[in-house]
């Protein structure tokens, strides 16, 4: 079959259709001044490492003025920089460097909840029941005598009652934590805000937007009671075990019809702007079709596909993956997205290299099973390999090009993440994926901060990876993707279609797919695989991954074809 994804021409296709998209979290990526946070400048001063691994853009996790209890996603003023991380001027400082060097800044919007502490859910509070101030987000009246009952059943995503009483008795809907209250959609006021914040930042120069939380921005309307529960990075179960793929209906808080009328909108805001301004859709949506109606050509640019990451290291999970996304994708015209890590899930050099590659535990703490590094790594270079050769955009998080493993070992005293408390401890939370970055072996915090202060404390591991160590040494992870950029570039990768090859077995183990007269061979199979004869190597996951024409187990191959 060929997978067709469109535009396939990228004369005409705008920028962001085979991007290559880099996380930045703007916590752990460089500390300048030195209190064990990372800052804007610190980004400014390291964007040389992001133009030499040949990105086309980078995305800010954010970086808003913010009480911190979210890590940032609970914003406090959606037009300041919090002074953690710098100033106004420090944002354009780096915006401008990034754009001098060809890489173009996309900034995170969390539109579905603000911070406890943002002056409307101050205002709110000081209000009475049924006031505009109070409109503006989910207050309800509770059940039960006295209203002591929350109004429905739901829960928060991190875990415990997805509603808080306020004094007066009534509630405040909370998907997220007890200190990011849910904004109502349906309130005008919300929607001109929003407006007026995408313009701020447009006018800053940014190319773009990552929309967290996209899907959950309207509610059903009634508030139903729900006995399901999602998790932040597993996903939503229904209490009666029904399959959400299989019967199409969304839970009552995440994927209602309404979210599309707030992107169509948004679209002509950005449409307003030269230079292919774009949106990218965080939704935990399933099936494919019902992600795919984001993107249709009036809403979002692009949705992540997170099919592909939860599919993990099974090559024909990743073959189905790639099928619904892609199919779902080209018939409403637009080009898919490709991701395996972020800020929320296990690095994919350690899930990896689990017993079983395809589990996705919500965090990894020193009485769980171990990642076996080696492996877990060996796989993750792999999958980055054929991953950097499907046809659309394709998103990087910060230190997997260095090949970084989860911090395993973190205790809970140094836990930061609010899943972690709420569930109490149920769900170690997301704190190992976010550990921050080592830049120099011999520097203090691995040279991340000058004084050696840490948020997070990093595993000695990091050493090992260092960028200082891996600058230049052939094999290392880091000159790895610096091939694969480049050669993505030069081979027109991310552009035009993809077939499955002859040799495609994803039941044996085996994914192989041609595009751009390229033949890319994934081998997941446990065993050596022999490869077509004739073929060219034109770049490969580890350097002995080809011996004597097969392919090693864990390994991945590009190929010209003959
Ligand atoms: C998104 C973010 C996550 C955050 C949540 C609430 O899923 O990626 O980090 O905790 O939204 O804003």
């Amino acid at each position: 079959m060929t997978l067709e994804p469109a535009p396939a021409d990228t004369r005409t296709a705008p920028w962001w259709a085979d991007a290559v998209i880099y996380q930045v979290y703007p916590r752990s990526f460089a500390d300048a001044d030195g209190d064990g946070m990372g800052d804007l400048p610190g980004i400014t001063a390291r964007l040389d490492h992001l133009a030499r691994l040949g990105v086309d853009a980078l995305w800010l996790s954010p970086f808003y003025l913010s009480p911190q209890h979210d890590a940032g996603y609970d914003v406090a003023d959606y037009r300041q920089v919090d002074p953690r991380f710098g100033t106004l001027a420090d944002f354009d400082a780096l915006r401008e460097k990034a754009d001098a060097l060809g890489i173009r800044t996309i900034v995170d919007l969390v539109p579905n909840h603000t911070s406890s502490e943002h002056v409307w859910f101050q205002q709110a509070l000081a209000s009475a029941p049924g006031s505009p101030e109070r409109d503006r987000y989910l207050f309800r009246d509770g059940r039960g005598p006295d209203g002591a009952e929350p109004p429905n059943n739901w829960t928060s995503v991190f875990g415990g009652p997805g509603w808080t009483r306020v004094p007066d008795g009534q509630w405040y809907l909370h998907l997220f934590d007890v200190t990011q209250p849910d904004l109502n959609w349906h309130n005008r006021e919300v929607v001109a805000e929003f407006d007026d914040v995408l313009r701020f930042w447009l006018d800053r120069g940014v190319a773009g937007f990552r929309v967290d939380v996209a899907h959950g921005l309207v509610k059903h309307p009634d508030l139903p009671d729900w006995d399901g529960h999602t998790a932040m990075v597993e996903g939503t179960t229904r209490a009666d075990g029904a399959d959400p793929i299989e019967e199409h209906v969304p839970a009552p808080m995440f994927d209602q019809d309404g979210v599309h009328e707030i992107y169509r909108h948004w679209n002509e805001v950005l449409a307003e702007y030269d230079g292919d301004r774009m949106m990218v859709a965080e939704a935990w949506v399933e099936p494919a079709p019902r992600l795919a109606k984001y993107v249709r050509p009036d809403e979002m640019q692009q949705a992540f596909n997170f099919e592909f990451l939860i599919e993990g290291w099974d090559a024909a999970g990743m073959a189905r993956a790639v099928e619904n996304v892609m199919s779902a994708n080209e018939a409403v015209g637009a080009p898919t997205t490709w991701v395996l890590s972020n800020h929320d899930v296990v690095r994919h050099a350690s899930r990896f290299g689990l017993a079983d590659p395809t589990h996705r535990p919500p965090g990894i703490g020193p009485d769980d099973e171990q990642p076996d590094a080696g492996v877990g790594l060996r796989r993750a270079r792999a999958a980055t390999l054929a991953m950097l050769a499907l046809p659309g955009s394709a998103y990087l998080y910060q230190g997997e090009e260095l090949g970084l493993p989860e911090a395993t070992q973190l205790p809970a005293e140094v836990r930061q993440d609010p899943t972690f408390v709420r569930s109490g401890g149920a769900e170690l939370g997301r704190d190992g994926c976010r550990v921050p970055l080592p830049w120099q072996a011999g520097a203090p915090a691995y040279g991340f901060s000058p004084t050696g202060a840490s948020w997070l404390p990093q595993p000695a591991a990091f050493a090992d990876h260092a960028v200082d160590v891996q600058e230049g040494v052939p094999g290392s992870t880091l000159e790895l993707y610096r091939q694969l950029t480049a050669l993505r570039r030069q081979l027109r990768l991310g552009t035009g279609t993809m077939a499955w090859a002859d040799v495609h077995a994803p039941d044996e183990g085996v994914l192989a797919f041609t595009t751009e007269g390229v033949l890319v061979v994934l081998n997941a199979s446990g065993r050596s695989f022999e490869l077509p004869a004739g073929a060219e190597l034109l770049l490969a996951s580890v350097p002995d991954a080809v011996d004597g024409g097969a392919l090693a187990p864990d390994t991945a191959v590009w190929l010209r074809l003959p």
